[in-house]
């Protein structure tokens, strides 16, 4: 999958595309990411990227021009993705909204800054806008991190074990159960007997058990559009008892 990030300040994502598994699938050729600064595309004699907005008020507001020529330049004639603004406009990233990015081709993340951008380069370059939640940034470049790291994990390789990806919170509608590893006991607290016994399906209703409790603490928002088969029903009900 090949995404490109439009933005006027590129060097803010070296260091998260290049660490850690991000670094790993780019190195592996599971993604590909290209990191573009919008104001070489400036057509002003000093390739300002901004003005103050018409109409008045605080603040500057991105040209049109330099987004949409970079677009372009990114995007080509046959263009086969899509184009995303990050803004706390759009709709709220999600996991669903994730696995849909993930499918496909080329994503072209373009990061505002200042109090915005033309309303027309939106108009004539963007296909979605998307947030990440409801707050507001500085800008949109940890935006579009947020939104690199969680679409390329979804990318068949990123992952290496396939399983991780999906046991996770909210790919199967739950937050996720507690983890443990060594020593068995840690400042007293020791670690609960079904994950040191090996019984696989003692362990994955625990688990399952665990995660149900969570969810219903937590975000009992996200059990509405659930679906259990009978044995999770079973144990979700002792849960809810
Ligand atoms: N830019 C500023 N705030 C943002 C948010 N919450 N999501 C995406 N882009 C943003």
């Amino acid at each position: 999958m090949k995404i490109t990030v439009l933005t006027l300040f590129p060097e803010m994502f070296a260091p998260v595309l290049g660490a850690s598994i991000l670094g790993r699938a780019r190195q592996a050729g599971h993604i590909s990411v290209d990191v573009v600064d919008i104001r070489p595309f400036s057509a002003r004699k000093h390739q300002n990227a901004d003005d103050a907005p018409f109409g008045g008020g605080a603040g500057m507001v991105m040209l049109a021009q330099p987004i949409c020529d970079a677009m372009d330049a990114v995007t080509g004639p046959d263009f086969l993705g899509r184009r995303v603004y990050l803004s706390p406009r759009g709709t709220v990233l999600t996991q669903r909204k994730a696995e849909e990015l993930a499918a496909v081709p080329h994503l072209v993340l373009l990061c505002g800054h200042y109090e915005g951008v033309d309303q027309r380069a939106l108009d004539l370059c963007v296909d979605e806008e998307l947030s990440i939640g409801d707050y507001v940034l500085t800008g949109g470049e940890l935006a579009a991190m947020v939104v690199v790291d969680c679409v390329a994990r979804l990318v068949p390789g990123v992952l290496g074990n396939e399983g991780s990806a999906q046991s996770e919170s909210f790919s199967g509608g739950l937050l996720e159960y507690p983890h443990y590893t060594r020593p068995r006991t840690y400042r007293g607290l020791a670690v609960p007997d079904v994950l040191l016994g090996g019984n696989h399906a003692q362990i994955e209703d625990w688990r399952f058990a665990q995660s149900y409790r969570l969810t219903l603490a937590r975000r009992p928002d996200l059990l509405a559009n659930l679906s259990l088969d009978k044995r999770q029903r079973r144990i979700a009900d002792e849960v809810e008892r």
